[in-house]
């Protein structure tokens, strides 16, 4: 596969995350919203042409066949966790967080709101598929807002006019609205455009809930989450799953930027609920 000379649009993988969580700000008005293009600085908009162009059902299958195998580490949460953390850039050391804080934030944000610890979990592992950048996997296979790929593109997806680029826009039969898929299979059967979130559900799905599983596995499925696309293609499992993904949505999006956690003080916390749901080493 050749990708394009320059992978890498964004400062930072974070970078998209943050576009995402102006998108959505709080209180923000519909007129707001409709113009997201006005936040998207020039690295994003290049990120999501890169995304929406490469992002093919055949390279989604390649990838899903490399790393849905799982055969590629043996590693602890934790041992993925500092791995991620690794992920260092120019950010400022000072008021960025590190990968390992994110997750921290985002898992007591939910502690706090008193949910079960399933759920606390699914926080302080959600972003761990985000090692695949240091796979070496470009930034457009890594994050971004993921969308089935053989079926027609929903214009709910944010720059739309991007999957022009794609050579799956010039396969007709990909471009019905149920393309390859059948009315109501459930997403379980549907290719989604591969990423982050893809990768951690597959490495975690055996040890979580059904309800935790969705909530990695979709968390970036913004169209469908948050505006209601591709309904024709989900069944009712995933009608009723997916008010836990609109449930953990919120965390996702509005953990960044408060105060640092106290990572030492909460650590064993953190160690005991890790090691309630996961072995010491899984396969990644
Ligand atoms: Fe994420
Ligand atoms: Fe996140």
């Amino acid at each position: 596969m050749q990708y394009n000379a320059d992978n890498t649009p964004l400062q930072h993988v974070d970078e998209w995350d943050e576009f995402v969580a102006t998108r959505y700000r709080q209180g923000k008005s519909e007129e707001e919203f409709r113009d997201y293009k006005a936040d998207a600085n020039p690295t994003v908009t290049e990120f999501y042409r890169q995304n929406h162009a490469h992002q093919t059902l055949d390279f989604v299958l390649s990838k899903k066949a490399e790393y849905c195998s799982l055969s590629r580490d043996k590693k602890s949460i934790w041992e993925m966790a500092e791995y991620l953390n690794t992920l260092v850039d120019d950010s400022d050391p000072d008021t960025d967080l590190t990968q390992i804080e994110h997750l921290l934030q985002t898992a007591e944000a939910i502690r706090k709101d008193g949910h079960p610890r399933w759920f606390i979990l699914a926080g302080f592992v959600h972003d761990l598929g985000k090692v695949l950048c240091l796979y070496g996997e470009p930034q457009w296979a890594v994050v971004g807002d993921t969308f089935p790929a053989g079926c027609g593109y929903s214009d709910q997806i944010v720059f739309p006019e991007f999957f022009a680029a794609n050579p799956d826009s010039k396969i007709p039969e990909y471009q019905t609205e149920y393309g390859i898929y059948e009315p109501n299979c459930g997403l379980d059967k549907a290719h989604l455009s591969f990423g982050h979130d893809e990768y951690i559900y597959q490495a975690t799905r055996r040890y979580l809930p059904e309800e935790a599983q969705y909530m990695l596995r979709y968390h970036s499925f913004y169209a469908a989450h948050r505006h209601g696309a591709y309904r024709h293609l989900m069944n009712e499992q995933d009608e009723r799953m997916f008010e836990w993904v609109r449930k953990f949505n919120p965390y996702d999006l509005y953990s960044k930027g408060r105060e640092r956690p106290k990572t030492q003080e909460i650590l064993p916390f953190y160690q005991d609920l890790v090691s309630d749901f996961f072995p010491d080493r899984i396969a990644w």
